[in-house]
This record gives structure tokens, C-alpha cells and sequence, in this order.
């Protein structure tokens, strides 16, 4: 996919915006506060059908703005499929090619679309979680069935946890035991497939970025060598004492090591950052050799966040992989980040050519 067009009304400071992005690579720059990460958290927003900086909406309508739009055509072979995703005092609802999407799902597929900003080292520093929608996302766009598990098994998971809460009696609580070991187990089994195809990419980009060896392995989110069934029987007590369902992929952990050691009690910030673009990038290559899809790859302000010499390895690496390219910068100098196709200003909130 190519995201041909973009359109984006009262989204933060962005009042209008209405931008060409080159099919390769687009180079917006602009002054502190002028309005390039929240162009950037648009085109996000469009891919994944939710902002990398918060969970909210209100603090992306534009101040006094009732409702925001961001709007764009993706390339499809040789089609341009329409995209829209508006917030509005209801929440968010996304249109694809003409219709309501039935989730916001949907929209990964129609622009698929990774971001490495200033909040990256959080992948790697942060708790698990981050790292599971790390893994989720990739899973997603190799297998087929896995959205439908991961639905079927979040719907069983607030089940089973609203009846821990009520203190149901046991007979009633693990009703939903059934759904949660059929989609949990093939969760489970789709990610660590995942892990496995993705490791040899991952050791290569790292070892080009960090010159070290980085590897991944994953822990399922239950006791090892138990099928889940007898986990969630084992864990019954501890579940029923805390409310809540404690075993299963909800509390799996994708474990980073470099050079055999966790990674996020030995690698500095800057190699954190390093460590987190190498996951994404070596992602970004699995997919690559996955789907024929192009992916987005928005880059928030890089040169700002590694010294020339990795900014210069980072944009290597980005070269070689098959994708459309957005970057962010304070200056106008490009030259360490490659030629764009096309270059724009941004100017509290306003877009200028130069
Ligand atoms: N909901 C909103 N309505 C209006 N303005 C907002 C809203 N949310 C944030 N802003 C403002 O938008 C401006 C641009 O923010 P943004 O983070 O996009 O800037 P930036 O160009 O990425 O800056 P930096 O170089 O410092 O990262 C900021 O002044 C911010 O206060
Ligand atoms: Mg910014």
C-alpha cells in the first residue's frame, strides 16, 4: 500500500492539512511545537486506529473542535481505496473504501504502518505490554486467523474476569474456560511461530546497529510444559483471591537479551533506542518478505535522538527495506537522511513547500 493523499482537519493544531506524500519518502520539517509529530500521530492514526501517544481522544480534537478527520487514499494494486477515520463526541469510527469498517482492525490491513519517535526505548525498557502489541501487530499481518482468536479471546477473558469479580461460584466462572484454552492456545502458538521466523532478522539488523548479538524468545504467559487448560485449573485459588485470571497469552512477555542478557538491565538509553528501531526494523523486513504489501515507516525526528554515525547505520538499514517513508526533522538539512521525493515545512500547524 501507498498512501497517496492525505487529509487532516482539526486533528491537534492541525487545523487543514492536505498533503501529496511521495510513494518513497516525504521529509517534514519544522520548529519545536510546530505541528510534525501530530501530522505524523494522523497518519498513525489512520493505520492503527488509535494515537502512539495516548489512549484518550479528547486531547487530539483540536482545541474547541467537536470532531476530527484524518482522510486518505492507500494504493492497492491499482485501485486507490479511500480511508477515513473521524473522532467525534461517540468516539471513533473508520470508513474503508466506501463502508464502515466492522473494527479498527481492518485498518492495519488497508495501510499497514510502524513508527519509531523519541518514545521508542519504552520497547524495550517499559513492561510487557508494549512488547505483546509489538509481537501482535506483526502475528496479525502473517496469519490469517489471528485477529478472530485474539477477539473471541478478549470477549472470554472479561467474561471469566467480570464473574471473578462478582465472586460467582467456580461451576459459573470457568464457563468460559473452554473459549479461553481454544484461543489463548492458538494465540499462543501463532506467536511463537512469529518469534521464531522473525529471531534471524532480528540478530541481523541488530548486529548492523548495536554490533551485538540480539535475540528473542517468548514466554507463553503460563507455567512452561502445562497446556493452558491445567494452568488456569492450577491457577484457580490465585485467580479467584485477586479477582482476575492470571495465566494466559494476556500475560505473556516477549524477552529481549543482547549478548545473552536481558536487555533492559544492561543496554544504555541511546542503545535502547538502537535495540527498539532494530525489533521494528527487522519486523518491517519480515514483512517485506511476507506480503506484497508496502508498509509506512514514519520517523520521528531521528537526527535529534542518535549521533550521526547510528543515525547513519539506521538510514541504511531503512533503505533496504521495501516501504513509504515519512521523517521528521527540526532542520532542514536532509543530507544524512537520504534524497525525499518530496519535502514540506510545517508552520504552526500550516503546511509550506520549500
Ligand atoms: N488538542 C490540541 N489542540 C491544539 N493544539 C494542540 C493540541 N494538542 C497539542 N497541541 C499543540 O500542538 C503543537 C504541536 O505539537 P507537536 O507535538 O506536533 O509539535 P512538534 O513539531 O512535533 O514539536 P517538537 O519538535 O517539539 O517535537 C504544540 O504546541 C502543542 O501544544
Ligand atoms: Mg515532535
Amino acid at each position: 500500500m501507498t498512501l497517496r493523499r492525505l487529509q487532516v482537519t482539526d486533528f491537534r493544531c492541525l487545523q487543514r492539512i492536505d498533503l501529496v506524500p511521495d510513494p518513497d519518502f516525504t521529509f517534514i520539517c519544522g520548529a519545536n511545537a510546530s505541528g510534525k509529530t501530530s501530522l505524523l500521530e494522523a497518519i498513525y492514526l489512520l493505520g492503527r486506529g488509535r494515537s502512539f501517544r495516548t489512549r484518550r481522544l479528547d486531547p487530539i480534537f483540536r482545541r474547541g473542535a467537536e470532531r476530527f478527520v484524518v482522510f486518505g487514499e492507500a494504493k492497492a494494486g491499482d485501485r486507490d481505496v479511500p480511508l477515513g477515520v473521524e473522532g467525534s463526541t461517540t468516539g471513533l469510527r473508520a470508513r474503508i473504501d466506501g463502508r464502515n469498517a466492522a473494527s479498527l482492525a481492518e485498518l492495519a490491513l488497508a495501510l499497514p504502518t510502524q513508527i519509531i519517535d523519541p518514545e521508542v526505548h519504552k520497547l524495550i525498557e517499559e513492561g510487557p505490554g508494549r512488547r505483546r502489541r509489538f509481537l501482535d501487530w506483526g502475528v496479525f499481518h502473517v496469519e490469517q486467523g489471528f485477529v478472530n482468536h485474539w477477539q473471541k479471546y478478549q470477549q472470554a477473558l472479561r467474561q471469566r474476569n467480570a464473574a471473578l469479580k462478582a465472586r460467582q461460584p467456580q461451576a459459573i466462572t470457568t464457563v468460559w474456560d473452554t473459549e479461553l484454552v481454544r484461543h489463548g492456545e492458538s494465540i499462543s502458538a501463532a506467536r511463537s511461530r512469529y518469534v521464531e521466523i522473525l529471531l534471524p532478522h532480528t540478530r541481523e539488523v541488530g548486529r548492523r546497529l548495536l554490533g551485538r548479538d540480539v535475540s528473542l524468545s517468548l514466554r507463553s504467559g503460563w507455567q512452561k510444559g502445562l497446556g493452558l487448560e491445567a494452568a488456569l485449573q492450577q491457577s484457580w485459588n490465585a485467580d479467584r483471591e485477586r479477582g482476575s485470571t492470571l495465566v494466559g497469552p494476556q500475560r505473556a512477555e516477549l524477552l529481549v537479551q543482547v549478548d545473552g542478557v536481558t536487555a533492559k538491565d544492561e543496554v544504555s538509553r541511546g542503545q535502547q533506542k538502537l535495540l527498539a528501531a532494530a525489533l521494528l526494523l527487522a519486523q518491517l523486513k519480515l514483512f517485506g518478505t511476507e506480503s506484497a504489501a508496502r508498509p509506512v515507516l514514519l520517523l520521528d525526528d531521528p537526527a535529534a535522538e542518535l549521533d550521526s554515525r547510528h543515525l547513519g547505520l539506521l538510514m541504511d538499514e531503512v533503505r533496504t527495506l521495501p516501504l513509504q517513508l515519512f521523517v521528521t526533522s527540526l532542520s532542514e538539512k536532509v543530507d544524512a537522511l537520504g534524497t525525499p521525493g518530496t519535502r514540506v515545512r510545517i508552520d504552526s500547524g500550516n503546511l509550506v513547500s520549500f
